[in-house]
């Protein structure tokens, strides 16, 4: 079968699904381990009829202008925060990505985080490996408990629901809320134990957890970020966990990504950071592959994508 569109692909992908879009297209993957530059991307993207995105791409305006070849976007992600959804839309280009497939991992990460706050894991393996284990100590490592506590959940999408699944099966009481409804926001933040954010990056939720929000926490609550580092304020937070407003953070997500080593967040006690691997399963990952390709083949082929944004 001849080619039928040329298709740039941001990274290499090792799953089998590249296998069928190499069948029908011809395939130019991005050959570095780490994102293409955005000269690399435009340069890459000039000539091709598909894009097989990953969050790490932004693909803005001036980009898909500068693509007239253009005719689908796969963003290997639920999340399309990293691309113009207007300017595509503008010029006709669907976009599609990837929901439902990374729900249960991703719920699986925030409460592997939640649980790491309250039971101070990070601390305890930390302890072991320095050699600072000394003895069973009545009042050392003590945590929180999650039976009785308060789970606010902020994000009443497919995340945030199966979060609230797995709370209740630890015996929490949850409370939800999102812009149209569950409880105000406010209420939220001031009776929860522990927070856990699920919402997308918008302008409206750019900051959502700043100054204000961090303080109407209690001083024993926690806050764990799943969804994108621009709903927190990271100069927020760091000030929060140096004063002791909040007892701890675990973030999956951070602005920018990667998070600089030296960065001032990182001096902030009772923080965990881990590299956004909220998807990172193998079964999730390749069935993301899968479905990225599946949009591809449709957009390319004049059928609508299955997974449209
Ligand atoms: C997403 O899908 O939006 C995640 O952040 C990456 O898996």
């Amino acid at each position: 079968m001849p080619a039928m569109g040329r298709i740039f692909v941001t990274r290499a992908l090792p799953f089998a699904a590249l296998d069928r879009l190499a069948a029908e297209h011809e395939l130019d993957v991005w050959e570095g381990d780490l994102p293409p530059g955005p000269d690399a991307l435009r340069e890459r993207l000039a000539t091709a009829d598909g894009l097989l995105s990953l969050v790490t791409d932004p693909v803005d305006a001036d980009l898909i202008a500068a693509c007239p070849d253009l005719k689908a976007i796969a963003n290997m992600a639920v999340g399309t925060d990293n691309i113009d959804l207007e300017a595509a839309a503008e010029r006709g280009i669907p976009v599609g990505n990837t929901p439902d497939v990374l729900t249960d991992a991703t719920a699986d990460l925030a409460f592997a985080l939640l649980l790491a706050l309250a039971r101070r894991i990070p601390e305890g393996a930390a302890q072991v490996r320095d050699g600072r284990w000394r003895t069973w100590e009545p009042a050392a490592g003590l945590g929180a408990d999650l039976a009785g506590a308060t789970l606010g959940i902020v994000g009443r999408g497919r995340i945030g629901d199966a979060v609230s699944r797995r709370a209740e099966g630890f015996g929490m009481e949850v409370l939800a809320s999102s812009r149209r409804s569950g409880v105000p926001l406010d209420e939220l933040l001031e009776r929860a134990d522990f927070v856990s954010l699920h919402c997308p990056l918008t302008p409206a939720t750019r900051h959502l957890i700043g100054h204000d929000a961090l303080r109407r926490m209690k001083p024993s609550a926690r806050l764990v970020n799943t969804a994108r580092g621009g709903v927190v304020d990271q100069a927020a937070l760091r000030e929060a966990l140096i004063a002791g407003e909040i007892a701890g953070a675990a973030l999956d997500v951070t602005d920018p990504e990667p998070l600089p080593a030296d960065d001032p967040l990182l001096e902030a006690p009772n923080l965990l950071v881990v590299p956004h691997v909220g998807s990172a399963t193998v079964r999730t990952r390749a069935r993301m592959a899968e479905m990225a390709v599946e949009n591809l083949l449709a957009a390319l082929a004049g059928r609508p994508m299955p997974y449209a944004v």
